[in-house]
């Protein structure tokens, strides 16, 4: 399939978390590596698409670091105001595509800002497999290792059958309205939800796991940056 027989989409990346399991002076998207942010990192893999149609980015209200980018004077990225959870800066991020001009039957595409080595192979298969399916889907990874199901003190109390297992990585792909619709529903009827697909499964969907790359991994401890630099230095 070629790039402009992919359907049209719209980015939305959440920046607006905190990231404290990183134990740094600022949030993880504003880390440096490789001589850029880990956000710019992050946004280069969209705005070099040809089927973008915009993209949006939910920062904190009172976010520092985001001016000094030169991203930020990028006119291809549109800001919102990220709220206290990353299912409130999705929303906040979903109210304004629509504002640019996205439609309830577009496909956005929600993409964690802290998943830098995202590649062009896994965001074509993503939007080719999932161009025609009614409901959308993610990029996710089948589990490797034995799974253990731990008692309160500690020890294992059951080794779990990994074969159904995934790993729900980003991006993930939605119509803009159903994930609208869904995401409020959930956040009124006061249900967690960790990720977009949570909500569309909540809202009674089943999203298509779509197998991508192991190393499409989100920086969330230390030794996370220390990977992608090893990922990054290989030729
Ligand atoms: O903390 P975690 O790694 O799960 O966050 C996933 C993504 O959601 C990150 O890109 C983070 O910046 C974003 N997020 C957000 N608003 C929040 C919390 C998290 O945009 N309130």
């Amino acid at each position: 399939m070629t790039a402009s027989s992919l359907p049209p989409f719209w980015a939305l990346i959440p920046a607006a978390g905190v990231g404290s399991r990183m134990r740094a002076d600022r949030p993880k998207q504003y880390l440096e590596l490789a001589g850029r942010t880990i956000l710019e990192h992050t946004l280069a893999c969209f705005l070099d698409h040809p089927q973008l149609r915009g993209l949006v980015v939910s920062l904190a209200a009172d976010d520092p670091y985001w001016p000094a980018l030169a991203c930020a004077e990028d006119g291809r990225i549109q800001r919102a105001e990220g709220g206290c959870e990353r299912a409130d800066s999705v929303l906040a991020g979903l109210h304004r595509l629509a504002e640019l001009g996205a439609e309830e039957q577009d496909w956005v595409l929600v993409h964690d800002a802290a998943r830098p080595n995202l590649t062009r192979g896994d965001l074509d298969l993503l939007l080719g497999e999932l161009a025609d399916d009614p409901v959308g889907g993610l990029l996710a990874v089948p589990a490797r290792d034995t799974l253990k199901r731990a008692g309160a003190d500690g020890r294992v109390q059951q080794t779990v059958d990994r074969a159904p297992i995934w790993h729900a990585y980003t991006p993930q792909m939605f119509r803009l309205g159903q994930l609208h619709r869904a995401l409020a529903d959930a956040l009124v009827s006061g249900v967690a939800i960790t990720d977009e697909a949570s909500a569309i499964e909540w809202a009674g969907h089943a999203p298509r796991l779509i197998e991508g790359r192991a190393d499409n991994l989100k920086v969330t401890r230390p030794e996370d940056l220390q990977s992608l630099a090893l990922l990054w230095r290989q030729p």
